[in-house]
């Protein structure tokens, strides 16, 4: 076997402050079918997720709720912690920005920003948005608002700065010679555009509130809570042990996944303070989009946020999966609308995927003996689909490769509908009476097909997958894409009785 490069991937951390809504829970499923799919290509997979503790933000709710900052905290974070759990996340750390891990790291992380000569104190005036927690140029500024329509604040205290403005060359430079390190590609063309623009320093402390880490050796100071957030990615990895054998495993290949509405902070920022600091940027960004609620922006004036939690209860966990990650072109904003969600469980999941395994396997069940039939020479329209699921295999496989979820779910849908289809021409349910020995052919044939069907679907709705593969009574360690080809059903085996595994929805 070749050795697979390891894989690091990430979400971003999120606000202890928010109810978690389907925008959060959307950047996860994404990171977790990435991680799945590369689990199951062989690779080695750290995934990444957490909680972003510190900052005016934070400390400003926690006294409006009359609570200790650290109290607010532990219960922001076990909503998230709770949502991972409940969105059976495959993250192999939870990270929180309060943890002394990464209290070391981050200031770690200023002490050689510091001695480098990057960092240097002034004072800051200008405008400030704490909901963005982002300081915005006047140029920015647009009827007293931020770009994101965040309201704004003058600001006017003693600020140290990280000099980002002698990091323009170097970003540059640095995103000519790694063109994939941001992805889409509009989204590079937006940050080149930006950095192009010229870049001030950066205000990177604030002084006129404590809830955050302190600025090494002046406690008047805490770090500016994005160079704290970032942070994470590299102290969940052993930093500032960077002889850490996790941080050498997988650093360099990190992809970090995030909303376009932070790039700038991980496309620009964050490889600045790495270069500064003399450690590698990561290896990708990719910046997707974002999610409207029946054509509306979710708001929390609006109150119209849609519950993950909610969603799982009404359509199902995997449902709800397949749904974002097919309905959204991954990079671009989609539209969550109940009657979009309904038809897609409905036709794809439900009559396509779940319709073909459960008239296949309760058939093998019912009139083959319940175990996996003997299959005779296979003809060429057996052949035939079987070279097309191979097809939609490589499909997902080169979709994946440049993170087109989308285009991977349909992969798959493309393989169901061949064998779909394949059922219609050969009417096998017939053959019982005519010809038994191609009816097991036929059969063995279409099992083989699901068995292919099921191991693709283990990132895309993996409790069904699982149980898919299940019914097939496909060993546990013969569930990855190498098995695909090592490893073919056992005529003979007893098969359990399959009871369905996507169910449709009937809601007004
Ligand atoms: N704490 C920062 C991230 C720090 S990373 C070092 C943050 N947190 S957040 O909770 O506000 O957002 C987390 C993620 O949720 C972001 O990637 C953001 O794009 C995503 N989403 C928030 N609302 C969204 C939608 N309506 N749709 C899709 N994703 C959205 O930013």
């Amino acid at each position: 076997m070749t050795l697979k490069a390891p894989l690091y991937i990430t979400t971003p951390i999120y606000y202890v402050n928010d109810i978690p809504h389907i925008g959060h829970a959307y950047t996860s499923i994404a990171s977790d079918m990435i991680a799945r799919f590369g689990r199951l290509q062989g690779r080695e997979v750290f995934y990444l997720t957490g909680t972003d503790e510190h900052g005016q933000k934070v400390e400003a709710a926690a006294q409006k709720n009359a609570m200790d900052p650290q109290a607010w905290v532990d219960a922001g974070a076990k909503k998230f912690e709770e949502l991972a759990t409940f969105l059976d996340l495959t993250h192999g750390d939870f990270i929180r920005t309060t943890e002394p891990r990464h209290k070391e790291a981050a200031q770690h992380l200023w002490n050689t920003l510091l001695e480098k000569g990057h960092i240097y104190l002034g004072s800051y005036a200008g405008w400030y948005s704490v909901r963005d927690e982002a300081f915005y140029d006047e140029s920015e500024i647009k009827d007293g608002l931020a770009p994101t329509g965040a309201p704004v604040e003058w600001v006017e205290e003693p600020s140290y700065f990280f000099r980002l403005s002698a990091f323009q060359e170097p970003l540059l430079k640095f995103y000519q010679d790694n063109p994939d390190f941001i992805a889409p590609q509009s989204r590079k063309n937006e940050v080149i555009k930006f950095v192009e623009g010229g870049l001030r320093d950066l205000s990177v402390s604030r002084s006129t509130f404590t809830w955050g880490i302190h600025v090494p050796g002046d406690t008047s100071h805490v770090m500016y809570v994005w160079m704290d957030a970032l942070t994470n990615y590299i102290t969940a990895l052993g930093y500032p042990n960077e002889n850490d054998s996790k941080f050498q495993k997988f650093w360099p290949e990190s992809l970090h996944i995030i909303g376009k509405d932070i790039l700038r902070f991980h496309a620009v920022y964050w490889p600045a303070f790495l270069m500064g600091a003399g450690v590698m940027p990561p290896k990708k960004l990719f910046a997707h989009g974002w999610w409207t609620n029946e054509g509306q922006k979710m708001s929390k004036s609006l109150g119209n946020a849609l519950s993950p939690i909610d969603l799982v209860n009404t359509y199902g966990l995997d449902q709800v999966k397949y749904f974002v990650l097919r309905e959204m072109p991954f990079g671009q904003d989609g539209d969550f609308s109940k009657s979009a969600c309904i038809q897609r469980i409905n036709s794809d999941l439900a009559n396509d995927f779940g319709n073909l395994v459960q008239r296949v396997l309760s058939f093998v069940f019912k009139n083959a003996g319940a175990q996996v039939p003997e299959p005779g020479a296979q003809e060429a329209i057996d052949q035939e689909l079987l070279n097309t699921i191979q097809g939609c295999f490589k499909e997902m496989e080169s979709q994946m490769d440049v993170l087109a979820l989308h285009r991977a779910c349909e992969a798959l849908n493309a393989g169901v509908s061949a064998a779909n289809r394949y059922i219609e021409t050969v009417q096998p349910w017939g053959l019982r009476k005519t010809d038994v020995p191609r009816m097991n052919t036929v059969l063995y044939t279409l099992m083989e097909v699901i068995r292919v069907l099921g191991t693709m679907a283990l990132c895309i709705t993996p409790r069904a997958a699982a149980k898919i593969l299940d019914y097939l009574a496909i060993p546990e360690d013969k569930r990855t894409f190498e098995d695909l080809t090592t490893f073919k059903l056992i005529p003979g085996t007893a098969l359990p009785e399959p009871t369905g595994v996507f169910p449709r929805i009937t809601l007004e």
